[in-house]
């Protein structure tokens, strides 16, 4: 079991949605701050020219500072927002006109230079702008400072209009990045997905190397996995041999011992020396059955891995099978009942006759003499069945399953020979052709068992 952590897809997308939120918080700050100094420089514009205007109106009378306020200086400021405006005109410090207690702001030194300044007036924000100019009065220049101040409520009320559009903005910008985001991950991600796929579509014996196109980041990955294969496929295929060899060799001496041992068994006189005769040749015979169906077992894997399917007729392969069990069965005065039809299938000629002697071993083996193995072959729509009736003991009353299994053995074994690979053997053909194996009781007319083979018609 693999442990799993956060998926690289969820990471990708939840990276990238990250940096999609900081880039759209930067950006609404960046468009608020930007928007708030240009309505501030706007206002700070048009005051300049308002205070340059009245300054310019600015004359001297008989010795005296005069001037005429010009509306325009005003109608400027109230074109840009609805503010209260307030306006001061001192000279050397003394207020000519306007709000006298519009003080506190800068006093520019050069002529013609405008400061402006934010300060508190009568309980709120105004931001001011203050030129001087120096007027003829008489003989002696008297310097002349206008100031002109406006509240910022329509500043703040621009400013925070466009900071709502920008974060608006910038939250469907986050939305669509973090969808982009979630996209642009499982489309990075679907080659490793198609790798996941073709590996695990693979049947559970199939070890050839991967060879799809894969992104070069994946190609490490890949050349160890096929490297990983083809160490795997090399030790089976070793142990493979190793299990075809061990079983020559262990048969070929045990059939010697065989053979010496029924010679002096018809030689010796003593029931106790016949006894352990007999008991050695049991012994050997139990030995090569199991060399026998190990041997058997190394074909099954080993042709399993890369099946042959060619086509064939499943009627013809069991009526071949019968024939060659017919002597071991005519032994027992067992007869085969056959009933065949047209069955056409692909599949390996040698892995399904193995498999089917198994069977009708099984079926002779475990039966009385003189009874009858009745062998059907059927075809269903997209199936082909063969079943396998005898007329023995049965299973046993207990559950079946586990007599697939490798060395299992029933109850119903005593004096039989076997190793208890038969069913092993049985069940792993019929799985490496996408078919099934089902043993059951017979349920009526008598005892018996039946093993029902399914595989997919061609
Ligand atoms: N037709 C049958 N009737 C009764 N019991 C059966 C039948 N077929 C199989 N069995 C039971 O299932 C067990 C497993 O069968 P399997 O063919 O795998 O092994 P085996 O016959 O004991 O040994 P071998 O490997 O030599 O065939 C048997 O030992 C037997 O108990
Ligand atoms: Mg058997």
């Amino acid at each position: 079991m693999i442990t799993q952590t956060l998926s690289i897809g969820r990471r990708l997308t939840l990276l990238l949605g990250a940096i999609a939120a900081l880039l759209a918080f930067l950006s609404w700050g960046m468009v608020s701050s930007f928007s708030g100094q240009a309505a501030a420089r706007t206002q700070d514009n048009v005051l300049a020219a308002s205070v340059a205007t009245i300054a310019e109106t600015l004359r001297s009378e008989q010795g005296t500072v005069r001037l005429e306020l010009p509306y325009s200086a005003f109608a400027m400021l109230g074109a840009i927002s609805e503010d209260r405006v307030f306006y001061r005109v001192s000279v050397a410090g003394e207020t000519l006109t306007g709000y006298d207690d519009l003080r506190g702001g800068r006093i520019p030194e050069a002529p013609g230079e405008v400061l402006f300044d934010t300060l508190e007036y009568r309980g709120e924000t105004v931001r001011m702008a203050s030129i001087s100019r120096v007027v003829l009065a008489g003989r002696e220049g008297a310097s002349v400072t206008v100031s002109v101040a406006q509240t910022r409520n329509g500043i703040a009320a621009v400013t925070a209009g466009l900071s709502r559009t920008a974060a608006v903005l910038s939250v469907a910008f986050f939305v669509l990045a973090a969808a982009l985001s979630a996209i642009a991950a499982r489309a990075s991600l679907r080659p490793l997905n198609e790798i996941a796929q073709s590996v695990s579509r693979r049947g559970p014996s199939d070890l050839r190397p991967i060879r799809r196109p894969a992104p070069s980041e994946l190609a490490p990955l890949m050349t160890a996995l096929n490297r990983l294969m083809d160490r795997l496929g090399q030790s089976i295929r070793r142990s493979e041999d190793f299990i075809t060899e061990a079983a020559h060799r262990v048969r070929t001496p045990l059939a010697t011992v065989r053979a010496q041992a029924e010679i002096a068994l018809h030689t010796v006189t003593g029931e106790e020396e016949k006894r352990s005769l007999r008991r050695v040749i049991r012994a050997v015979d139990e030995s090569s059955r199991s060399a026998g169906q190990l041997l058997d077992h190394a074909t099954v894997a080993f042709r399993a891995e890369d099946l042959d399917r060619s086509p064939l007729d499943l009627s013809d392969l069991t009526r071949a099978v019968v024939e060659s069990l017919s002597p071991t069965a005519e032994m027992k005065d067992i007869s085969f009942a056959v009933t065949t039809a047209p069955a056409a299938i692909r599949g390996d000629a040698i892995l399904l006759q193995t498999a089917l002697r198994n069977i009708l071993d099984n079926a002779i083996k475990y039966s009385p003499p003189e009874t009858t193995v009745s062998i059907q072959v059927t075809r269903a729509k997209a199936e082909v069945q063969v079943e396998i009736c005898d007329q023995g003991t049965g299973l046993g009353a207990g559950p079946v399953a586990h007599l697939t299994e490798r060395f299992k053995r029933g109850d119903n074994v005593e004096g039989v020979v076997g190793s208890g690979l038969g069913l092993t053997i049985a069940e792993e053909v019929m799985r490496a052709h996408n078919g099934s194996l089902t043993l059951r009781n017979m349920t009526k007319g008598g005892t018996g068992t039946c093993v029902l083979l399914v595989l997919p018609s061609a």
